[in-house]
């Protein structure tokens, strides 16, 4: 089972980060092979062994950045730079602090579905923190609202497979969602309020109610739900955003993953990927409506935007339908000056689209209330980058730009519903995979990764353009573009490319990277804070780490970049087999919460329960049992803000 759409090809040249991390890197492979040694020897290079400036020795530290860059690592922890404090806040499986019942953590995986839906899901991605009380600027009691994008079976369960059932799959299906626990900082330590009134799991089995344009449309109907206005729940939550009215925005990605078809594929589940055999969550064994061949409508309600209020914990999420259908990545806004709202939006499949949805009516500062259905009306806008530096933004409205009943669109529902298709017809630029974009908090300008596309250029796939300018990306890039007259909902804008991720010395010419700085590749998580530094979260995935282009480049890091300098510089590695994604700070950003996103992971037998403790026992360590992902918080241990 795999939620990730990176091919894993093989790559098959050396980078060459630095001679410094290279060296400490063959030293901690050669007994990473050697096998469970291989922890206790990572544990031996502390961070004081740090080999600060060696690779950026020709770096000056005049520019935003002020802390010590942290070397490439595959030990099975996380690392920050020094001066700086990580620690573990809240794992799969703990407790949320539900008023019903606060069940622990079972190491064994024991918990039943029943728990799982009182616990912190697994498998953490977007996140974002919202200040208590409402309104407030509060930086030291808030709510954190965290994405669980998917479930390994052999973790979720003490059996992994075995023994397949109704339970199971509910289990897995309660491990889905989204998980909101109320933190506050207590002396300095941050905890989580157990119990919460706001504590709340929204998961795959949530009632959520569908608005916008396609709600009610007859595809959206089914045997459940002949209105077409509500859907068991939310999956594989990726990456989010937030409104300027403080509700969370949760996006669903690889929600194909979650279907088989028993008859035969529609041209839309064809288009959007759907696999005839499932790919291995074995949901529709015992909920039937994932069989898309008995329920043919079903997987229309899937692919969406989720708003969610995490100040009201009795409040329906919502599908906001006019935010289009497609594998969301995130959801990242900013304000025109006429105070109407831009969401930017990537789909992240190979040769996919970067979207943008601009609200009809302004946001009201003053009546939270009034806002309650801004996302419902509005256009929603498909890119194109042309070869020249200059990009439009093409509107996905019925009766334009060829999107008319005489080429198939019977109305804005049916654009909606088949936003992939609409985007197809107006001639939409095919991307290298879009994940997480990033607008500038003060000059507005917009970044987003493109985290690598193996297939691009190769026979009978697209060729190469500007845009995306390597053949065989496995490195991924950043393009960034400012709208025209710098007005959020233009129809205009220019672009160009912020870095080529990957060795800037590699020795073959098409895979050399633009880096100034330290080496990384798959960039995926993608946030500005407040203060103008842009962080980069990596996505190697299991199939290339360690090998080929990745041998050198160690586990998923976190980078901060300098966007005035270009300088980025490593300042968080994580655990074996994870992922880095998702972050969010305190207003006062003293504090920084981050997401380590499957520890463990391998690229074969990720269903077997024994597998993954061999790579990673982060974060509880040999007694823990097995890997879990966590959200950790990061301290400057003098209290500044981090990253500064
Ligand atoms: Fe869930 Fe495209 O990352
Ligand atoms: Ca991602
Ligand atoms: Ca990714
Ligand atoms: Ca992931």
């Amino acid at each position: 089972m795999s939620h990730n759409h990176n091919d894993g090809k093989s790559l098959n040249r050396s980078i060459n980060p630095s001679f410094h991390d290279i060296l400490q890197l063959r030293l901690l492979r050669r007994d990473a092979l050697k096998g469970a040694a291989s922890l206790a020897v990572a544990g031996a290079f502390p961070l004081s062994m740090s080999l600060t400036g060696c690779a950026t020795g020709g770096l000056k530290r005049t520019g935003m950045l002020g802390f010590s860059r942290v070397p490439l690592s595959m030990a099975d922890n996380v690392r920050v730079p020094d001066g700086y404090t990580a620690t573990v806040l809240l794992s799969w499986g703990d407790p949320i602090g539900h008023s019903s019942g606060s069940p622990a953590f079972k190491h064994d995986a024991s918990n039943t579905a029943d728990e799982q839906a009182l616990q912190t899901g697994m498998h953490h991605d977007g996140m974002h923190y919202f200040p208590l009380p409402h309104g407030d600027h509060g930086s030291v009691n808030g709510l954190l609202t965290i994405n669980n994008e998917y479930t390994d079976d052999g973790l979720l369960h003490t059996d992994g497979f075995a023994n397949w059932s109704a339970e199971k799959v509910r289990k897995s299906q309660n491990a889905h969602g989204v998980t909101i626990v109320e933190v506050r900082d207590r002396n300095g330590k941050w905890e989580v309020v157990r119990p919460s009134r706001y504590a709340r799991r929204i998961s795959a089995r949530t009632p959520v109610a569908i608005s916008g344009p396609a709600a009610g449309a007859p595809q959206m109907q089914t045997t459940a739900d002949p209105s077409g206005r509500e859907v068991l729940g939310t999956l594989n939550n990726c990456a989010n955003g937030y409104t300027p009215w403080s509700t969370y925005l949760t996006c669903e990605e690889n929600w194909d993953s979650y279907f088989m078809n028993s008859g035969t594929l529609t041209p839309d589940q064809v288009r959007n990927g759907i696999p005839p055999r499932g790919r291995g969550y074995r949901w529709e064994e015992f909920d039937e409506r994932f069989d898309a061949g008995k329920h043919p409508n079903e997987p229309n309600r899937f692919g969406w935007v989720v708003e969610i209020d995490p100040y009201d914990p009795n409040s329906k999420p919502v599908k906001r339908t006019a935010l289009g259908r497609f594998s969301h990545e995130g959801a990242c806004h900013t304000l025109g000056p006429d105070g109407r709202v831009t969401v930017y939006m990537g789909d992240d499949r190979a040769f996919e689209y970067i979207y943008k949805f601009v609200t009809r009516d302004a946001w009201n500062p003053r009546d939270r209330d009034a806002n309650r259905h801004l996302l419902d009306y509005g256009t929603l806008y498909v890119a194109q980058f042309r070869d020249d530096g200059t990009g439009a933004w093409v509107a996905l409205t019925h009766g334009l730009n060829g999107l008319t009943t005489a080429r198939g669109f019977r109305d804005q529902a049916d654009v909606l519903i088949r936003t992939r298709a609409a985007a197809d017809t107006v001639g939409a630029t095919p991307m290298d995979r879009p994940e997480w974009i990033a607008v500038h908090p003060a000059t507005q300008e917009v970044y987003c990764t493109l985290t690598n596309n193996v297939r691009r250029g190769a026979a009978s796939e697209r060729a190469t353009d500007k845009a995306n300018p390597r053949v065989n990306n496995g490195f991924g890039h950043i393009i960034r573009w400012r709208e025209d007259g710098n007005d959020p909902a233009t129809a205009t804008f220019k672009w160009d490319i912020f870095v080529l991720a990957g060795d800037p010395q590699h020795k073959d010419p098409a895979k050399r990277g633009s880096i100034n700085g330290d080496a990384f590749g798959s960039p995926d998580g993608l946030w500005f804070d407040d203060g103008g530094i842009l962080w980069i979260q990596t996505d190697v995935s299991t199939s290339a780490m360690h090998k080929g282009d990745y041998e050198f480049m160690g586990n998923n890091q976190m980078l901060a970049a300098d966007i005035r300098s270009g300088e980025i510089r490593r300042f968080l590695t994580g655990p074996n087999g994870c992922e880095i994604t998702g972050i969010t700070a305190t207003p006062d950003r003293r504090t920084m919460f981050v997401n380590i996103q499957h520890p463990g992971e391998t690229s074969t037998e990720r269903n077997d329960p024994k597998y993954p403790k061999a790579v990673s026992s982060w974060p509880d360590g040999a007694l823990g049992g097995r890997p879990r992902s966590a959200t950790i918080v990061i301290c400057k241990n003098d209290g500044g803000i981090v990253g500064s």
